[in-house]
């Protein structure tokens, strides 16, 4: 129980996002749900009242308006403990191909609207020396395969500019954290047929995400058996990688 710390969640309609924010309010937390369907997220905020005994409120965010940004974080007032950036768009990879409207779509969800949004809150934390910022990224991000790599590139982008705000935040008591899940059961991956037996819930997600961030854990791969997988997939050849259907 953490008082009444309060957890602010960018992109609180996430399969991913709604599972963090249920553990963390289950923990005592306060919460701020901020995204784009606000009716949705009124819905999730009453029920987790009820649930829970918190405060939650709720919070317009659309991050592909990069000029409303500063203005959201201004008018939240008091500012969160901690931040979760959850957004994310995976596209279609063949449609980013041909149409550059795609690629720029899934490159500003994934990766410019978060640099714009955790350069604001980043200071702010800096300044007054306290605060966390969690990140979802992606394995996907680790090598580029030719099945996502306009998302894989962004995700790249996005554990980067998180490594570097890491470096510079963590002598400030500003704690980043970049996650990197590998296959999870959510309305981004309906329908896509993934292997049973390495996809995650989005509620073990969150229990990982909860654990490593009290831990002050930099990099979470989730499920943990993501970490070896990948370690693999990065140091394949590349002549090997190349001739592989990934
Ligand atoms: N599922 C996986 O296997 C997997 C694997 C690796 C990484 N991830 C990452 O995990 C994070 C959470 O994804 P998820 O699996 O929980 O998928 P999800 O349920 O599809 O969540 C995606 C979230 O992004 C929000 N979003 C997209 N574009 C937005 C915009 N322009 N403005 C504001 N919000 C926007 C969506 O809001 P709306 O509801 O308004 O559309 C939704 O809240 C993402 O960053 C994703 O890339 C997922």
């Amino acid at each position: 129980m953490d008082g009444q710390s309060t957890l602010l969640i960018l992109g609180a309609t996430s399969d991913i996002a709604r599972a963090v924010a249920h553990r963390y309010a289950s923990e005592g937390w306060n919460i701020i749900l901020a995204g784009r369907n606000i009716e949705i997220i009124d819905r999730d905020a009453e029920d987790m009242r009820v649930r829970y005994k918190v405060d939650v409120k709720v919070a317009r965010f659309e991050a592909l308006d990069f000029d409303s940004h500063r203005s959201f974080w201004l008018q939240l007032g008091e500012k969160p403990d901690g931040v979760l950036f959850a957004i994310g768009y995976l596209g279609d990879q063949e449609e980013c191909q041909s149409e550059w409207s795609q690629s720029r779509v899934v490159l500003d969800t994934n990766f410019t609207s978060a640099v714009s949004i955790l350069n604001i809150i980043a200071r702010d934390f800096e300044n007054s020396g306290k605060g966390f910022i969690i990140g979802i990224s992606s394995v996907a991000g680790d090598r580029g395969r030719m099945s996502n790599y306009i998302y894989g590139s962004a995700k790249a982008g996005f554990s980067a500019y998180l490594s570097g705000l890491r470096n510079r935040l963590s002598r400030k008591g500003v704690q980043v954290m970049t996650v990197k899940p590998g296959f999870v059961a959510t309305r981004m991956t309906e329908g896509k047929g993934l292997p049973a037996s390495v996809t995650a819930s989005p509620q073990q997600v969150a229990d990982d995400i909860f654990r490593a961030q009290r831990r002050g854990k930099p990099v979470l791969y989730t499920r943990w058996f993501w970490k070896p997988i990948m370690l693999i997939i990065i140091h394949l050849p590349e002549r090997i990688f190349m001739k592989r259907n990934l």
